[in-house]
C-alpha cells in the first residue's frame, strides 16, 4: 500500500484592503450581498458574488426555511442563479462574505457548496478563485475549487448527457 499527501496553497488576508483590486471589489460586492441574506434561524448572514467571463457579477445570499434543510448557502444561491441566467458563461471567481459572531472567525465554504463549485469548473475547464472570509477580515483566498476538496468526487463513471 502507497501513502500519499496531498497539499493545499492559499494566501490569507487579514484585511480586505491587502486583496488585490478585483478581488477586492468582488468582496465588497459580497460583503453588499450580506444585507440581503434570509437567516431568521440561523442568525448568520452570508453574501456571495459570482464573476464571469465577460464581467457581469451575480450575487447571492443564504436563504433559509422554517424546514432547515430547506434553506440554501449564498454560494449556491450566486452559483445557480449564474448559471441559470447565464448558461454557458464561464465562472471565473467567486467571493463569499459573512459577518461571524466572533471577529476573527474563519468563513470558509461548507463541503456541499465546494462540490458545486467543482462541477462549474469542470464544466468551463477554468480554475474558479475563491475568496471568501469575515466582512472585516480576516479572507482566504485559493486558486481552484479543487483545492478545498481533494479527493472530491468527480469522474465517478456518471455518464453526463451532452446538452446541444
Ligand atoms: N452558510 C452559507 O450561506 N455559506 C457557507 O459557506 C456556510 C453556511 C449559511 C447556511 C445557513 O443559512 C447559515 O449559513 C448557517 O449555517
Amino acid at each position: 500500500m502507497k501513502e500519499k499527501e496531498l497539499r493545499i496553497r492559499y494566501s490569507v488576508a487579514d484585511h480586505p484592503d491587502q486583496l488585490n483590486e478585483k478581488d477586492r471589489k468582488l468582496f465588497l460586492m459580497a460583503t453588499q450581498a450580506v444585507s440581503t441574506a434570509y437567516a431568521p434561524y440561523s442568525k448568520f448572514k452570508v453574501g456571495a458574488a459570482v464573476l464571469l467571463a465577460d464581467g457581469k457579477v451575480v450575487k447571492g445570499s443564504n436563504q433559509e426555511n422554517m424546514a432547515y434543510p430547506s434553506g440554501l448557502c449564498a454560494e449556491r444561491v450566486a452559483l445557480f442563479s449564474a448559471s441559470a441566467g447565464f448558461p454557458g458563461v464561464q465562472v471565473v471567481s467567486i467571493a463569499v462574505a459573512a459577518d461571524p459572531l466572533a471577529p476573527d472567525a474563519t468563513v470558509t465554504p461548507c463541503g456541499a457548496c465546494r462540490q458545486v463549485m467543482m462541477e462549474y469548473e469542470k464544466l468551463y475547464e477554468h480554475p474558479i478563485r475563491i475568496i471568501t472570509g469575515a466582512v472585516k477580515g480576516p479572507i482566504t483566498v485559493v486558486e481552484n475549487a479543487g483545492a478545498l476538496l481533494p479527493l472530491s468526487f468527480f469522474d465517478a463513471g456518471l455518464q453526463k448527457e451532452e446538452l446541444d
